[in-house]
């Protein structure tokens, strides 16, 4: 199925889309994006993940273009272009074309795109016998900015994290900041359980305040699990009962080893499973309604 897209509000087919060179998104990274999961054709959470984008925007003093609801009809109109019930999609803004030279000022006509993209399917027992995960020392492109916690696309350090997890045979790398504290997952966020309580580092840190993060939160809620933000370390992991990372298109993943090192049974846990089956119910709360 290919994919469909809308730049500027046109819409375009993978062919025709294109972007000029000087825009300081390829030039600079000077974007911000957002990866939204369709059901059945129903982006879930979509407004909170635009407001998000938004919020990135304005970490990077970017205007956002169009209304919110301008952009979710832009993006309601790609995925019924796309024909695909099950999406990926990724919507991104630019600061647009400008000169060669840094400085971000001249450039005063942000660019967005839309693309709308079959999901891919997940590894097998992703969710049934979960992954294991390498913790790997990082420094992120907007650590100690002001957009510290933006959704921005320069994700070099997060991809040099992932292929260095994948060299040691993980799934994902935990990202660990100087003082040795795990921040996130190059694309997911982090949580443990111990004792029957949840933990999963603040957004302080300067982490992404994932969409699912927040539901998974919520479901612990409805289930009476106890929960609480805190700093995470590497032997946290090592010592819980159960792990897990959560992202918009994984939904809640089992982590059962870190560094090699087996966590709780080595297999994924009863709490983590209610926690996925609980966030799976509000998806279809919000999808089907
Ligand atoms: C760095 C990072 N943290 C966390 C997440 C999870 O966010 P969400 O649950 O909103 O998909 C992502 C998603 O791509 C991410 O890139």
């Amino acid at each position: 199925m290919p994919l469909a897209i809308t730049i500027d509000g046109r819409p375009s087919t993978e062919a025709d889309a294109t972007v000029s060179v000087l825009d300081r998104g390829f030039l600079f990274g000077d974007s911000v994006f957002e990866v939204v999961r369709t059901y059945g054709g129903v982006p879930f959470a979509g407004r909170e993940h635009l407001e998000r984008l938004a919020r990135s925007c304005e970490g990077l003093g970017i205007v956002v273009p169009v209304s919110l609801d301008a952009l979710e009809r832009e993006i309601a109109d790609t995925i019924a272009r796309s024909g695909e019930p099950e999406c990926y999609v990724r919507i991104v803004i630019t600061r647009g074309r400008g000169p060669l030279n840094i400085d971000p000022a001249p450039a005063k006509h942000p660019l967005r795109v839309v693309i709308a993209a079959p999901l891919s399917p997940w590894p097998e027992g992703l969710h049934t016998r979960g992954v294991e995960v390498a913790t790997v020392r990082v420094e992120r492109a907007t650590d100690h900015t002001r957009a510290a916690g933006a959704k921005v696309s320069a994700y070099v350090a997060n991809m040099l994290a992932l292929s260095t997890a994948r060299e040691r045979g993980a799934y994902e790398a935990m990202m660990v900041g100087a003082g040795g504290e795990i921040s996130e997952g190059t694309t997911s966020n982090v949580f443990v359980v111990t004792a029957g309580e949840v933990r999963t580092p603040p957004l302080s840190m300067g982490i992404l305040g994932g969409i699912t993060r927040r539901y998974v939160l919520r479901a612990a809620d409805d289930l009476g699990v106890p929960w609480r933000e805190t700093v995470l370390f590497p032997r946290d992991l090592e010592r819980a009962d159960e792990a897990f990372l959560t992202s918009s298109l994984r939904e809640v993943v089992p982590i059962v080893g870190v560094d090699g090192v087996r966590i709780g049974e080595g297999r994924p846990g009863p709490i983590t499973a209610r926690l996925l089956e609980r966030y799976r119910e509000l998806v279809r709360a919000h999808c089907d309604g």
